[in-house]
């Protein structure tokens, strides 16, 4: 299998996601999962080449393995902002060719250069040439009229051929025109099968499945034809769902880490930040689905988000006794 000495790495992942996967996201993250591969919201080259570098890619080391994703289509930029993430200890570098927002359509770049596979190429040639760890690409299995059995595979082969040798593929097309980024995550029709003949027909390559995988139960399911998974809203709107990931995705024996523990290394987490300059809620605001589904969850997304940005620092420790105090005994 592809991806040199890395065989497994890409086998669980959660899905960069704007305004979602940042550092103190990622950090969190981390707690609950020691395995699974985390990366970025996407940053446009361009940013970082003329913006400030140190404010974007920052991260912590504890969220190893973590790759950084760009956005962008022009081979020059990409290079050197790839050479730049490498150079700041990222792991992987990706290439958004998925993502259909407005931005992304004004600049060229995300899922509309699905259309042009040698454009592609191109910038992961050049990406390549910069940097000695892996260059990926997330992608579509097609846009707009493309069909998708023709897209993916013309695609994906163009892309191969200047060495990616990793493919994320959210098994659904994005329609350009008339669905928000919103829609394009829900309406066009997932096909999994599809991915699964390109991993049949192109099995040097390491193919991991992305879209409207909920739970951890399908994502085993989803390993017996795939080389791994991506998890994107499930992992961040339910994110005690990782604390399964070592042991149940890769046979680790130790126990899964308690989520009482997770909360009170995350209190120490926001303390520090804060001394920082980093305002509590920009960390707690990644944490309201914690208690997703259990009791006690209104409680704790409540006290989580009703201060805003007055969130005090020791809202974690407030709300972890405020979950944990027995409930009064009826008059
Ligand atoms: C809020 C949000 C932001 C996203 N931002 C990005 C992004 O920056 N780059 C990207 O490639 N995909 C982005 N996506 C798409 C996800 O990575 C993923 O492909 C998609 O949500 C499907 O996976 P899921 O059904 O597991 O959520 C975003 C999705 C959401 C919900």
């Amino acid at each position: 299998m592809a991806g040199g000495g890395q065989v497994g790495a890409w086998r669980f992942s959660v899905a960069p996601m704007m305004d979602g996967t940042d550092r103190h996201c990622r950090f969190f993250h981390r707690l609950l999962t020691r395995r699974a591969r985390l990366y970025t919201e996407m940053i446009v080259a361009d940013a970082i080449l003329r913006g400030d570098a140190g404010r974007l890619l920052r991260f912590h080391p504890a969220e190893h393995p973590v790759a950084l994703q760009l956005g962008g289509s022009d081979p020059d930029a990409l290079g050197e902002a790839a050479r730049i993430g490498e150079a700041f200890g990222y792991d992987e570098i990706n290439l958004n060719v998925g993502c259909p927002s407005d931005r992304v359509l004004s600049g060229t770049f995300g899922a509309c250069l699905m259309k042009t596979p040698g454009l592609v190429a191109d910038c992961v040639a050049a990406m390549r040439a910069a940097v000695r760890i892996p260059v990926t690409v997330k992608c579509r299995i097609g846009v707009d009229d493309q069909d998708p059995d023709q897209s993916l595979f013309a695609f994906v082969d163009a892309v191969a051929a200047a060495g990616c040798e990793v493919f994320v593929v959210h098994a659904r097309k994005a329609w350009l025109q008339g669905l928000s980024p919103r829609e394009n995550r829900e309406i066009p029709p997932l096909d999994y099968d599809l991915v699964a003949r390109l991993k049949g027909a192109r099995p040097a390559l390491t193919i991991v499945v992305n879209g409207g995988i909920a739970t951890i139960d399908a994502a085993i399911a989803h390993l017996h034809r795939f080389d791994g998974v991506m998890i994107g809203r499930a992992a961040y709107g339910e994110p005690a769902i990782l604390a399964e990931v070592d042991r149940r995705i890769f046979g680790d024996p130790a126990p899964d880490p308690a989520i009482g523990a997770v909360v009170r290394e995350m209190s120490a987490y926001v303390r520090r930040s804060a001394r920082q300059g980093t305002p509590p809620h920009h960390v707690v605001r990644h944490m309201l689905g914690l208690y997703h589904g259990k009791p006690g969850a209104r409680l704790w997304r409540r006290m989580l988000s009703e201060q805003g940005a007055a969130t005090p620092p020791d809202i974690l420790d407030r709300a972890l006794e405020a979950m944990t105090r027995p409930a009064p005994a009826p008059a």
